[in-house]
């Protein structure tokens, strides 16, 4: 069930009997030659989407600009600054408790969103803390990656050059769910340099092509649907008990 192809009677009837709600957060940022400058939020997007349709539950619109100051060298990156991030997650967490939705899962697509993510919880329960009064929402962040056996499962697909940016993994997932987004382009070296950076011009001075470490021409529709299919299993695994949703009944909704 999506959040933004709902009516609101939908929703008061789902909160009715669960008020946990993932909200899929990513980024737009430059994924390398061949990757999608998406990438980072369709993949937690496109996991959760499937997911929910399997167990039930709701999935809000995707937080789909995050933090890309880095990649701002390369034309389509749109960042937030962190100030602005942690005040948009604020206001997003204060409109979900206020219908009572209790239990809020970030499922993050994006490694740089992590630490503001954080710092976003700390925000919202400062609020509550210096008031005196107990929160009533519990926050949680999980990236797709460390997901039950995601990460063994993209070891085996690539064992060599994953990297840690515009990856084999991540790409394979966007063209499972869009497929007709496969790409090519020439890519030298095979596999990308790896290293540090920080402002926007660093990292294209590092990163010419802007693959960190990585060769995804090895990406695949095949593979993204493996990985899909583990992800999606594992985020159920996790949602359920978390959300207190039953296992099984409702399934359909
Ligand atoms: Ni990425």
């Amino acid at each position: 069930m999506l959040l933004h192809q709902s009516t609101w009677p939908e929703v008061e009837t789902y909160l009715g009997r669960c008020q946990g709600i993932v909200v899929p957060i990513g980024s737009t940022e430059q994924h390398g030659p061949t990757g999608l400058v998406g990438t980072d939020a369709l993949c937690p997007e496109i996991i959760a989407h499937e997911a929910a349709a399997e167990a039930g539950f709701l999935v809000a619109p995707t937080f789909n600009v995050g933090m890309a100051q880095h990649h701002l060298a390369f034309p389509g990156s749109i960042t937030l600054r962190p100030s602005t991030m942690i005040a948009a997650l604020n206001d997003w967490i204060t409109s979900l408790a206020g219908h009572g939705f209790k239990q809020i899962y970030f499922f993050n697509g994006h490694g740089g969103n992590i630490t503001t993510l954080n710092a976003a919880f700390a925000e919202y329960y400062a609020g509550w803390s210096m008031r005196g009064e107990p929160c009533p929402v519990v926050l949680k962040q999980r990236n797709w990656w460390e997901l039950g056996s995601v990460m063994d499962t993209c070891r085996k697909l690539f064992p060599a050059g994953e990297g840690s940016h515009a990856t084999a993994s991540e790409i394979s997932v966007t063209l499972h769910g869009y497929p007709q987004s496969v790409k090519s382009a020439a890519m030298s070296p095979r596999i990308a340099p790896d290293g540090t950076f920080t402002d926007a011009a660093d990292f294209r001075r590092n990163f010419p092509d802007g693959r960190c470490g990585s060769d995804p021409a090895q990406a695949s529709v095949e593979a993204g649907k493996t990985i899909v299919d583990v992800a999606k299993a594992a985020l159920i695994t996790e949602v359920r008990p978390f959300f207190d949703l039953p296992a099984k009944a409702e399934a359909a909704e």
